[in-house]
């Protein structure tokens, strides 16, 4: 590994820790909750706060790189050139809202687009996933295994169930038949957790009809590290600087899903 990239990931890994321990801190004080674009999205101080920790640690440390982030402390970029840190800091908010828990920060390091390294910190589980490019996929600093093939009838999902794309098309009607045919579906209100919950094999896909860079940046790395596929609904590859629905799976199943499935009515 060269000596840049093995210094950004140890860095990346002692941040997104000493993140969570802020988040831990705040619950013994008062939470600012407040509504963005609809009430039900959420964002409160901490979800500020842990970006411009990450931001401040990242500008210090690698002044050169560039940020993405969902809070507005990063850039608004326009291209994939140098390397590009994408950030979460709260991942699922309204869990970390109603639930303190089932929560996680999300970081992807990408290299001219091509992920290098990704992030995902279960806060309350204290479960860090993490993932190198070419050096494997951990979780705690356990390997986890390549992912192994599954088909859609033995297998468990992860969905969201806002099944509604950008242009109001509700997707029940392409939907419903594979929920009825996998084994089992789950929702849990974070995508990160959801993609690192594919990446160690505890659910076989996760689908969901838009997300923005920073809620699948840091999972892409992780799932493709074990062998998973990451497309749009229609199969395109993810792109750090769109919007997009989602697709992940092990190779076999993301086909099954989007060839006798997901493209059923189109
Ligand atoms: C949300 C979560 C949720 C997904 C939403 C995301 P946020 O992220 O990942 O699971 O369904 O689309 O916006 O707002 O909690 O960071
Ligand atoms: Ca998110
Ligand atoms: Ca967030």
């Amino acid at each position: 590994m060269e000596h840049i990239w093995k210094q950004i990931d140890t860095y990346a890994k002692q941040w997104i820790k000493q993140a969570g321990t802020l988040i831990k801190q705040s619950f013994s004080k008062e939470l600012l909750i407040q509504a963005k674009s609809n009430p039900n999205d959420l964002v409160t101080n901490m979800d500020r706060e842990v970006e411009r920790f990450l931001v401040g640690k990242i500008r210090e440390t690698f002044p050169s790189h560039h940020i993405i982030g969902e809070e507005g402390f990063g850039e608004d970029l326009e291209s994939k050139e140098g390397v590009i840190w994408v950030i979460d800091p709260i991942d699922g908010t309204m869990n970390f809202v109603h639930q303190q828990r089932n929560f996680a920060i999300s970081i992807g390091v990408f290299e001219n687009g091509i992920g290098r390294i990704g992030l995902i910190y279960d806060v309350m589980h204290d479960e860090l996933y993490h993932a190198f490019k070419g050096h494997g996929a951990f979780m705690n600093d356990i390997e986890l295994p390549k992912l192994e093939p599954v088909q859609v009838k033995e297998a468990v999902i992860g969905l969201n169930s806002t099944w509604v794309t950008p242009n109001k098309r509700i997707d029940k009607e392409v939907l419903t038949p594979l929920v009825r045919d996998v084994r089992g579906t789950r929702s849990y209100g974070s995508a990160a957790i959801e993609m690192a919950y594919v990446a160690a094999g505890r659910l076989d896909a996760y689908i969901t009809m838009r997300l923005s860079p920073w809620d699948f940046a840091g999972g892409k790395v992780i799932v493709e590290e074990v062998g998973g596929t990451t497309t749009t609904l229609d199969g395109a590859p993810l792109d750090i600087l769109t919007k997009s629905s989602v697709l992940i799976a092990n190779p076999i199943l993301h086909s099954e899903i989007l060839n006798n499935y997901v493209k059923r009515d189109q």
